[in-house]
């Protein structure tokens, strides 16, 4: 039988991450949060002081990459975002990462009968046949509000305006670069979560899939 492969797209602090992680368990598929293993190569490109832009070094770390380094807790940091954000881009990276995220949405881990994918090209790129798709999108206000209640939450000493600019920044290189930028795909449910809690947003998003599940 085929997997049922959720994707599920978006900006920063979108809700995306969460809202994968529940539609998973919801409907009893694995979860893989793809940010993590662009997040996971950075921070080994930052404590091994390399360049950023050291295309050879990024795809021997993509390479090297083991189920630990997807545990780290250092990669939630903003530096690691921020760093996660300016190697994304290059293709020979995204190339090194595509074989594992479409190893598991088709056969996932535990042989749990579907996947859910969280990331910025899953269907547009990664998955661009998936059962069902989503773009879940937020004001740049109400994401930057949300990113500065996590982060201060786990004792942070940040500002809402810099998580403002930082997150601008991010968006418009997430959006702007050649390879694989962040667009919805064309047939994906477009979740505007502005006016939502993280509550009202998974009913939204639950619907979605139960209904996609049940026309195919
Ligand atoms: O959680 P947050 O929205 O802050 O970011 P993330 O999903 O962990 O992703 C971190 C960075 O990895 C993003 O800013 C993107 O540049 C990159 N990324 C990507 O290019 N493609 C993906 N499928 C997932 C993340």
């Amino acid at each position: 039988m085929n997997s049922i492969i959720v994707a599920v797209d978006g900006p920063v602090a979108s809700g995306k991450g969460t809202l994968g992680r529940r539609l998973a368990e919801r409907f009893g598929f694995a979860y893989l949060d793809t940010g993590g293993l662009y997040r996971a190569v950075a921070l080994r490109m930052l404590r091994g002081k390399h360049a950023l832009d050291d295309v050879g070094i990024l795809v021997a770390q993509a390479k090297a990459l083991e189920p630990s380094d997807l545990a780290d807790p250092a990669l939630r940091d903003e530096k690691t975002g921020e760093a996660a954000s300016i190697v994304a881009p290059v293709p020979e990276l995204r190339a090194a990462l595509l074989e594992y995220q479409r190893e598991f949405a088709s056969a996932p881990p535990y042989d749990a009968p579907g996947a859910v994918l969280d990331g910025r090209d899953i269907g547009t790129v990664v998955c661009p046949n998936a059962s069902v798709k989503l773009f879940v999108t937020a004001s740049a206000e109400a994401r930057a509000q949300r990113r500065f209640a996590e982060l201060t939450a786990k004792g942070e000493d940040v500002e809402l305006a810099t998580v403002l600019e930082d997150l601008a920044k991010r968006d418009a290189r997430d959006s702007g670069r050649a390879s694989s930028p962040l667009v919805p795909a064309q047939d994906a449910h477009l979740l505007d979560t502005t006016k939502m809690d993280i509550e009202a947003a998974f009913q939204a998003a639950e619907a979605i899939v139960a209904a996609s599940m049940k026309s195919s």
